[in-house]
């Protein structure tokens, strides 16, 4: 039986009902800030794809939308787009306590859907996502777009051709000097998004680290969650431009730090940092330290090239170097592309959001050691 991290053996799919190949699939598309646009123009690319609904809040925006990328229908309501029956897919780009109630709507009316990282505010309402996946035998996938840049992709195909040896420890972080996305915003409610940097931020890198370490289970979280600048009013991503929540506190952290136990009886640091006095930048990255050898991703300000640095050593001298790779912002067209192909192909069985559920239950382990201040085991 295929493998699914922490998600639980996988009901074997009935005969998948492909779409009908001669007519193209037909999408809906929830959410116009910076995922739901993203994943409008990835859709509007694609030939064999129509975009035939949009929904969201702005109404000004929604129009020009809609007007601009040929969008027939639009709704200022989720509830009426999942409501269409003539739809294969819908896309969800909101704040990410909506996630778990329209991919369950949309899955159990028999659509496939891509949702936005992270996947859910708790993992319990992303085992809820999976568990409709399957029931449906609908594709349920979570858009982790930074695994898809051509430099992680070249440090996954280097692992396989170029082994570090044991890789003993990683270390993945994203940190920003000044990000939190909008203080007054949905981003800072723990109802509406469930955690702060970690769960924004940081479920990137995690992802990222994971998927290079070629998918070993998280066991054991020891972490650390701090609000320091949030609560000062300190740290804001005044440019951000994200919807709002209607004036609430900052009820979540801007820092949090964590060491993870892996089930290989390796670790992994994990850092993120909406703002904090360190670096001035908006940086991401992850380093692989193995016995033979090592390896850095580090990606400052949204570098495109000069990412990568790989560490060894030759006849016991030191070698240093940096593979020339171009890594242009392709990252949600890809996974957009991926998710039509997987609906395409009939082939989904291990596509029912496994890995975002993983990553969750990660992320609740995290929030949980650090609400209690001692190391607990990943559910
Ligand atoms: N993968 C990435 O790189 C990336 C980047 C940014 C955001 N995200 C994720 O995408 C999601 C959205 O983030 P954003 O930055 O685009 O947020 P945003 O605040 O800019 O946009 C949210 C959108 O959701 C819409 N919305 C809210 N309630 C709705 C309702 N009841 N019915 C219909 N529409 C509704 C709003 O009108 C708005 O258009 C979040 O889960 C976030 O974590 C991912």
């Amino acid at each position: 039986m295929p493998g699914a991290p922490n998600g639980g053996p996988i009901a074997s799919p009935a005969a998948a009902t492909l779409p009908d190949e001669t007519r193209p699939l037909r999408v809906g598309v929830i959410g116009l800030g910076f995922a739901g646009t993203t994943h409008l123009d990835a859709y509007v690319a694609i030939p064999g794809v129509d975009v035939v609904a949009l929904a969201g809040q702005e109404r000004q925006r929604l129009d020009e939308l809609a007007s601009s990328r040929q969008v027939p229908n639009a709704y200022e309501a989720w509830e009426e787009l999942v409501a269409r029956d003539d739809l294969d897919v819908v896309s969800i780009g909101t704040p990410n306590h909506l996630h778990h109630p329209i991919a369950v709507a949309a899955l159990s009316s028999g659509k496939h859907v891509l949702c936005e990282k992270p996947m859910a505010p708790t993992a319990d309402l992303a085992a809820e996502m999976v568990d409709a996946a399957r029931r449906s035998n609908q594709v349920l996938k979570i858009a982790f777009n930074h695994r898809r840049r051509a430099d992680v992709q070249f440090l996954r195909r280097y692992l396989d051709d170029h082994p570090l040896g044991v890789i003993y420890h990683a270390r993945a972080r994203w940190t920003r000097r000044t990000g939190i996305p909008g203080l007054d915003s949905w981003f800072t409610s723990k109802t509406m998004a469930g955690g702060g940097a970690m769960i924004d931020l940081g479920s990137h890198v995690l992802d990222i680290a994971l998927h290079l370490l070629d998918e070993p289970r998280v066991t054991r979280v020891s972490a650390v969650a701090y609000s320091e600048l949030g609560r000062l009013g300190r740290g804001g991503d005044l440019e951000a431009g994200k919807t709002g929540a209607g004036g609430h506190l900052f009820e979540v952290e801007d820092f949090a730090s964590a060491l993870l136990r892996l089930d290989n009886g390796h670790s992994l640091q994990l850092e993120a940092a909406w703002a904090g006095y360190t670096n001035d930048h908006d940086d991401f990255g992850v380093d692989l330290l193995g016995d033979q050898g090592g390896a850095r991703l580090f990606v400052e300000n949204y570098a495109a090239a000069g990412t990568v640095t790989l560490f060894s050593d030759i006849d016991g001298h030191r070698v240093t170097s940096r593979p020339e790779i171009a890594s242009p912002s392709v990252g949600h067209a890809v996974v957009v592309r991926d998710f039509i192909d997987t609906i395409r192909s009939g082939q989904w069985a291990t596509s029912h959001g496994e890995y975002g559920l993983h990553r969750s239950r990660v992320l609740d382990a995290v929030y949980e050691s650090a609400r209690q201040g001692r190391e607990v085991a990943v559910r």
